[in-house]
């Protein structure tokens, strides 16, 4: 009688006894101690996994993750197709770019393809200094850190501003990694309506006098909706209450202000924000983040900053790659005007088309459709008709009901890339019955 757990179906045990007898080392000693236990004890433990994502199947929030198989570029290889790429965050095209990719060669073959180690123990190299004081210079900000990713720049940052005798007012749809990082600070949290100063003020208000410290903390674009900020507004408050302002330029990158320096710099605020924060994947085309502000602050965060003295450096070829893109967007902004350009372009055709583009104001176009299951059979049928790749964006990287693709043009599509686009999305709008 073959013993089994009494949660593993039968024929799954039996087929797996079968598959053992058919090997002819089988033994009874090697069956006690093979994995099959192992295999018993291991699908109990984790069965609740197929659960949820069959859960996920049928509320229709499960995501198809694509390969690719090329550059990141207006283009991408997924398996044998060609698609034309309309959900990548390489806004300026950087992602490919010759001079940026030989930088990153030149890098590699200088440095190596690992730094060995956490900063503080023996992996900052002069690329990491040179690429903070670029920063620092392009952001007009007193200093700059480079992480290895935005993610961890702001769990790095948060809980160095803030801990538990402290007070944190939070944008409602602040990013994860926001969310993450205060839960990690201890700090009290208060959330803030949506672009609503009236109630960042009405908040502060009542809780300001609870910590010892208070931080304002949010994005400056919103990454799923486009809309911008109100910074301005965010400073007077800061300085009404004295309340330290921190904004994640993530989505301003490359995009806003001078030559792309950013959100801080779109409101000329550079002396009145302290923590502005960013990341390196998006228009800057590589890897990496940064956190930038007052020197001291910024020597505090190399003393204290868990993903500083705790995680390996940033590669050599990533640093190099960035200080190569700020470089050229120093000297030449026409990938900027050739993204906004997209981006108007765009946002016109699908509205003429009767698609609601939500209220962004920056080149991220979501294309709002409500329904988690007509947003995941908008995006099937773009990809599997019209070799278009929009990935859908649901629940919970959006409220639930706000289900949408995001549309995200880029300096790298000609304007013919664009028109092929809304003219998919056209084609395959009507037959679903989103637009008439
Ligand atoms: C607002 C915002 N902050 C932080 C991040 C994280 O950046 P990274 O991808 O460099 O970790 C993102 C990326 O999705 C973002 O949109």
């Amino acid at each position: 009688m073959l013993w089994r757990h009494p949660d593993l179906p039968m024929e799954n045990a039996e087929d797996r006894m079968f598959s053992l007898k058919q090997d002819s080392s089988f033994s009874c000693d090697r069956f006690i101690n093979s994995d099959f236990i192992q295999y018993v004890i291991h699908m109990k433990r984790t069965d609740w996994a197929k659960d949820e994502i069959e859960s996920l199947k049928q509320e229709g929030r499960y995501i198809p993750i694509r390969t690719i198989g090329s550059p990141q570029g207006p283009y991408v290889r997924i398996e044998s197709d060609t698609y034309l790429n309309m959900c990548s965050n390489n806004y300026l095209g950087f992602a490919n770019h010759p001079d940026i990719r030989r930088a990153a060669i030149e890098a590699i073959e200088k440095y190596g393809v690992g730094a060995g180690a956490v900063r503080s123990i023996a992996g900052t190299i002069d690329l990491h200094r040179q690429l903070e004081e670029k920063v620092a210079e392009f952001k007009h900000m007193e200093g700059a850190v480079v992480y290895q990713g935005g993610l961890l720049a702001n769990i790095a940052a948060v809980p160095v501003l803030v801990n538990k005798q402290d007070v944190v007012f939070s944008e409602e749809l602040n990013h994860a990694s926001i969310i993450d990082a205060v839960r990690l600070s201890s700090a009290r949290k208060y959330v803030y309506k949506h672009m609503d100063m009236d109630d960042l003020e009405r908040n502060l208000k009542e809780h300001r006098r609870e910590g010892k410290k208070a931080l304002i903390i949010s994005d400056g674009v919103f990454s799923m909706d486009g809309d911008i900020t109100p910074l301005k507004e965010i400073t007077e408050l800061g300085e009404r209450y004295d309340a330290m302002v921190y904004v994640d330029d993530a989505h301003g990158e490359g995009v806003l202000g001078d030559h792309g320096r950013g959100i801080v710099d779109h409101f000329h605020l550079s002396d009145r924000v302290d923590v502005e924060m960013g990341t390196f994947s998006k228009a800057l085309g590589s890897m990496g983040g940064f956190v930038s502000g007052s020197s001291s602050l910024m020597d505090l965060m190399k003393q204290r900053s868990r993903p500083f003295l705790f995680s390996s450096a940033l590669n050599a070829g990533d640093t190099a790659a960035v200080m190569k893109a700020i470089s050229i967007l120093e000297h030449d902004d026409t990938p900027l005007k050739r993204l906004w350009s997209n981006a108007e372009k765009l946002k016109k055709e699908l509205a003429d088309f009767g698609f609601d583009t939500g209220k962004s104001k920056t080149p991220i176009t979501p294309v709002m459709i409500g329904s988690e299951k007509k947003t995941l059979e908008l995006s099937q049928l773009l990809y599997k008709e019209y070799k278009i790749f929009a990935s859908p964006i649901v629940y919970p990287t959006v409220p639930r009901g706000t289900a949408r693709i995001r549309l995200m043009p880029s300096a790298a599509h000609s304007p013919d890339d664009i028109s092929i686009a809304t003219e998919a999305f056209r084609k395959a709008g009507r037959s679903l019955g989103i637009i008439s």
